[in-house]
């Protein structure tokens, strides 16, 4: 009865529904906020700290930005969900937040897609060296099943292309990178396909923001070779999976294109399929069949472990 009277109180303010408005559509900067909603900074961000502490909104740091969104668990975040189905979609002021809110949107898909086509040959040049990447991801998506994905979670994300093509399978998606380029293209494209559901943060693999065991089904795609410590990497995505949980690891087979370690920063000329599988035998996981899909110059593999347990899907 407290938490709800104090969340009641924390929203029961015309500002405080219409952050709450906001965050229910996007995960949002102060700074974004304050431009949208046109008061002064430090208001917005007294309104949005008591709402955190009440427990309707969550808030995440990224570098020395902050992110605010919609809580998912708790009697606070249950009473937003509440409060949303009232909060009328075409009052004017709602209405001029919204629009006002996808301008921002706009100019955040501008700025990633100015990123992304800057880097883009150099991506496209890596890709060229292999299969289709359609075939690696009608092949990944193969090996996690027909059943639903409760928590899904790409590490390494980047532009969260992988994040993207589970989005349909999964409950709740999670992509973490450590760029915050990445993130912002990641972030513009699943607002492209409002995939609400899904969510990037930023996060350091060899540190995942997670609790143990909270992770039904793992990707790490094109990530290890970048890697100072791939099996660090590995035991740490071990340790947040659930139990019956699965993980799926895609890198190249190894090779010798030492162009890669040059110009494209490679620490690793692939994996052989002993190293990979001797780290999740390590970090507590039975292995189970490995796929290599030969391309020239470079096959890529998908080695696939799990975490002992009972089925979970
Ligand atoms: C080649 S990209 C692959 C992106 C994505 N998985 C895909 O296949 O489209 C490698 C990604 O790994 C990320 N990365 C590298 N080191 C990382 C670390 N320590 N923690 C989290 N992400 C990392 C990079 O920022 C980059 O976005």
């Amino acid at each position: 009865m407290d938490e709800l009277m104090a969340s009641l109180r924390a929203v029961a303010e015309p500002t405080r529904l219409r952050l709450l408005s906001l965050c229910a559509d996007s995960e949002l900067t102060v700074s974004e906020l304050t431009q949208i909603l046109g008061q002064s900074q430090p208001r917005v961000s007294r309104h949005l700290k008591l709402m955190v502490e009440a427990g309707l909104l969550a808030k995440f740091r990224e570098g020395i930005w902050s992110f605010y969104g919609l809580a998912t668990t708790g009697a606070g975040a249950q009473l937003s969900s509440r409060l949303l189905e009232l909060i009328v979609q075409d009052d004017p002021v709602v209405k001029r937040d919204l629009a006002r809110l996808e301008e921002i949107k706009q100019a955040r898909a501008e700025e990633a897609a100015s990123y992304f086509r800057a880097n883009a040959a150099h991506w496209n040049e890596i890709r060229s060296l292999y299969v289709d990447e359609a075939d690696v991801e009608a092949h990944l998506l193969n090996l996690a099943g027909d059943q639903p994905i409760d928590q899904f979670l790409d590490i390494g994300t980047g532009t969260g292309r992988i994040l993207q093509i589970f989005a349909p399978h999964v409950r709740h998606g999670l992509g973490v990178d450590l760029s915050r380029e990445m993130l912002a293209i990641a972030r513009a494209t699943l607002e492209k396909h409002r995939l609400r559901h899904c969510q990037v943060r930023q996060a350091d693999m060899y540190n995942l923001p997670m609790a143990p065991e909270s992770a039904d089904f793992i990707t790490i795609h094109q990530v290890l070779h970048f890697a100072d410590s791939p099996a660090a990497a590995v035991t740490e995505a071990a340790r947040v999976l659930k139990p019956g949980g699965r993980m799926a690891v895609v890198d190249f087979a190894p090779h010798d294109l030492e162009h890669l370690r040059e110009k494209r920063a490679h620490r690793r000329l692939g994996f052989a399929d002993e190293e990979i599988e001797s780290w999740c035998t390590t970090a507590g996981l039975e292995v189970l069949p490995t796929h290599h899909l030969a391309g020239t110059p470079l096959t890529v593999s998908i080695w696939q472990a799990r975490r002992p347990g009972p089925t979970l899907n």
